[in-house]
């Protein structure tokens, strides 16, 4: 593994060495930790707003011993024109190890692999409604605290899969693990047309029934340019996670979701405050996942 910008560049076993750097690095003391990337530069650069991918890259960074350099877009040199490659070249003059990036561009970890020394790592963190790697791998890695097998799981995903990055890469290395049970749901126009993705449903009935994982997703309202966005009046009643709809899945079944969430219109808050969901354990082990990803890209370079 030499950058992470495609979850589909990943094997089975690039995945399983990454979970077990994880569970080495939880199990590890603060100090020795602190060690594994000393000397290291890291540099955020988010072009797109971001909560919990941002400040878990900066602690997992940190934990490791790296510096981190998080880039300020509304006051870096962006804001007076400065192209994204003459931003990047500049930072890798200044001896950046890794670029970990958000940005609205699909494919945009290709473009600017052409630009760095092939040494430098390339980590992306959310591009378009293309990829977000680190996201899939934490939540298969949340999925497998709670379930022995990822194979033979119903997993259900629910909302606006068509926009989402976070449910193609999920979908990406469910397939590259063995899941071919993957189930979708959501408004008509708010599903992929590609069967290859998953088996579309017609109902929550068909959707969340014998259920294992459920996956919730927002209507990523800020990457739908026609007027495709669903009557909101009614989402909760057709589309949304709450008591009556949890209990048509498996008794077992977990909730996730990869945030920000909306409450009562995807989720009520009583599921996703409570178990079965395990929201709060996903954002718990992103910095975990994003320390593995920074020791095994980082550590011998
Ligand atoms: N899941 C996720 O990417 O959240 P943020 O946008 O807060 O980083």
């Amino acid at each position: 593994m030499n950058n992470l910008i495609d979850i589909k560049n990943l094997t089975k076993q690039d995945i399983a060495q990454l979970f077990l750097m994880a569970d080495k690095i939880k199990s590890n003391s603060k100090k020795k930790n602190r060690k594994i990337l000393r000397g290291k530069t890291v540099a955020n650069l988010f072009f797109e707003n971001s909560t919990r991918t941002l400040v878990s890259f900066e602690l997992a960074a940190k934990r490791l011993g790296a510096h981190v350099v998080n880039l300020n877009l509304a006051k870096s040199s962006t804001a007076k024109g400065e192209s994204l490659k003459d931003t990047i070249q500049t930072l890798q003059a200044m001896d950046i190890n890794a670029f970990v990036v958000r940005h609205s561009q699909n494919h945009v970890g290709k473009e600017i692999q052409q630009w760095l020394n092939p040494e430098i790592k390339i980590i992306n963190a959310g591009d378009g409604n293309n990829q977000h790697p680190t996201q899939a791998l934490l939540d298969t890695y949340t999925i497998l605290q709670h379930k022995k097998k990822i194979e033979d799981l119903k997993i259900a995903i629910i909302g606006d899969v068509k926009h989402s990055r976070v449910a193609n890469s999920l979908i990406d290395i469910l397939h590259t693990l063995g899941n071919q049970k993957i189930h979708l749901y959501g408004p008509k126009v708010l599903l992929p047309k590609q069967s290859d993705k998953g088996i579309i449903c017609q109902s929550m009935n068909e959707v969340l029934g014998n259920a294992d994982v459920i996956v919730m997703l927002r209507i990523q309202k800020e990457r739908i340019t026609d007027n495709s966005v669903p009557n909101m009046k009614d989402y909760h009643q057709n589309f949304g996670l709450n008591r009556t709809t949890l209990a048509l899945a498996n008794h077992g079944c977990i909730v996730m979701h990869p945030g920000p969430i909306n409450r009562e219109v995807e989720i009520s808050s009583e599921i996703a405050d409570n178990t079965p969901s395990v929201i709060l354990e996903q954002v718990a082990n992103g910095v975990l996942i994003r320390q593995a990803i920074l020791a095994t890209l980082l550590q011998k370079s």
